[in-house]
């Protein structure tokens, strides 16, 4: 195990921004740096031993500023949609910047993913990790409370990237955090990844009204192209004439977890055949975006000097469902200031 830290640059208002190294015994190795908590890079074993990044990331850190697809950062303070950017909370109405038409997304203009985080290097028994933490003040992108927030990334000994997330606020708030990396599992750049099988836990989704704002439905996924019980391709029915495949593009949609425990549970599954490599992933959240890169246009200039192409790689981002602070129906994402936020993911490889 090993751990290692080098800069990565500076951002626009002269911010130093590191790039850590992670490398555990397994032939696993992470790269995250402080700026948007970002995984930039995750080399992880084929069936040949034979190490491959499996993450998408840009080629600079100006890129990382001022792209729009999210790669590999942490997203919040609310992470996905809310519906024109307004909730009530405790009879207070709060709008908070809008930045997708006029919905609020991933935090707004300048969410989680683009501010720089304080890190230091942790070891425990589990592996070797960085703690990131993030001081979010009152009022940042309109949202109400001063958020104190640590991100623990942790690549163990069994070859697990494990994310453990906590917040605590100083005034009533909501709160939805994930994980924004795109997976290609032949490795990033080496074209689409429609013939990913996919295994998704959930027997129910949250369907989208054309801005990909939650109806409010929880449909069954029994007969549907969102029926990823069983593993199945990932391009096998994106074309589909499907009203909400056609919203999204192909997949961009929240799905309800079947949970059986109160820990992390199996959310999903992705296998890839020609590296051999799959990644299950856990978590204890209630949802999951299962995003398969439609907004991504062709020829997006990346790291390695690759460019990446559209659905280049799909994201799987453990969260609460979208839009919940407008859906009481919805599993809560309030926090109160005598609680603490406490959620992990588990992104689990095997070659
Ligand atoms: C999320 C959203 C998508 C898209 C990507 C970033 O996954 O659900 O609609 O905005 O982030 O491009």
């Amino acid at each position: 195990m090993n751990l290692n830290k080098q800069p990565f640059g500076e951002t626009a208002d002269a911010k130093p921004v590191e790039l850590y190294t992670l490398t555990n015994t397994g032939g696993m190795q992470v790269k995250i740096t402080t700026y948007g908590a970002t995984v930039t890079s995750l080399m992880v074993p084929d069936r040949d031993g034979n190490p491959g990044d499996v993450v998408l990331g840009y080629d600079s850190l100006e890129a990382y500023s001022t792209r729009k697809e999210y790669f590999g950062c942490i997203a919040g303070r609310y992470a996905n949609r809310i519906a024109g950017g307004k909730f009530s909370l405790h009879g207070t109405e709060y709008q908070l910047a809008a930045n997708d038409g006029d919905n609020h997304l991933h935090g707004g203009i300048r969410g989680f993913d683009k501010v720089v985080w304080q890190a230091q290097g942790v070891e425990d028994d589990r592996g070797i990790g960085i703690k990131l933490d993030y001081l979010s003040p009152d009022g940042e992108e309109g949202y109400p409370g001063n958020l104190s927030i640590s991100v623990l990334y942790t690549l163990t000994e069994n070859n697990e990237l494990r994310i453990d997330y906590f917040a605590t606020t100083d005034k009533s708030t909501i709160v939805n955090l994930t994980h924004h990396s795109y997976f290609n599992l032949a490795g990033a750049g080496t074209g689409d990844i429609l013939s990913h099988d996919l295994m998704i836990n959930a027997d129910r989704f949250t369907p989208v009204d054309k801005s990909l704002i939650p109806t409010g439905e929880l449909r069954k996924v029994a007969g549907t192209p969102f029926d990823f019980t069983k593993p199945t391709a990932i391009g096998d029915r994106i074309d589909q004439d499907d009203e909400q495949l056609q919203i999204g593009g192909g997949y961009d949609h929240n799905f309800v977890l079947n949970k059986d425990a109160e820990g992390p549970c199996l959310a999903a599954r992705a296998f890839e055949k020609k590296s051999g490599r799959t990644m299950e992933v856990y978590t204890t959240q209630p949802g999951v975006q299962f995003y398969s890169g439609n907004f991504m246009e062709n020829n997006i200039a990346a790291k390695a000097g690759l460019l990446y192409h559209h659905r280049g790689g799909f994201c799987l981002e453990t969260q609460h469902f979208p839009d919940s602070p407008n859906r009481p129906d919805f599993p809560s994402t309030v926090l109160e200031p005598e609680s603490e936020y406490r959620h992990t993911t588990i992104y689990k490889f095997r070659n």
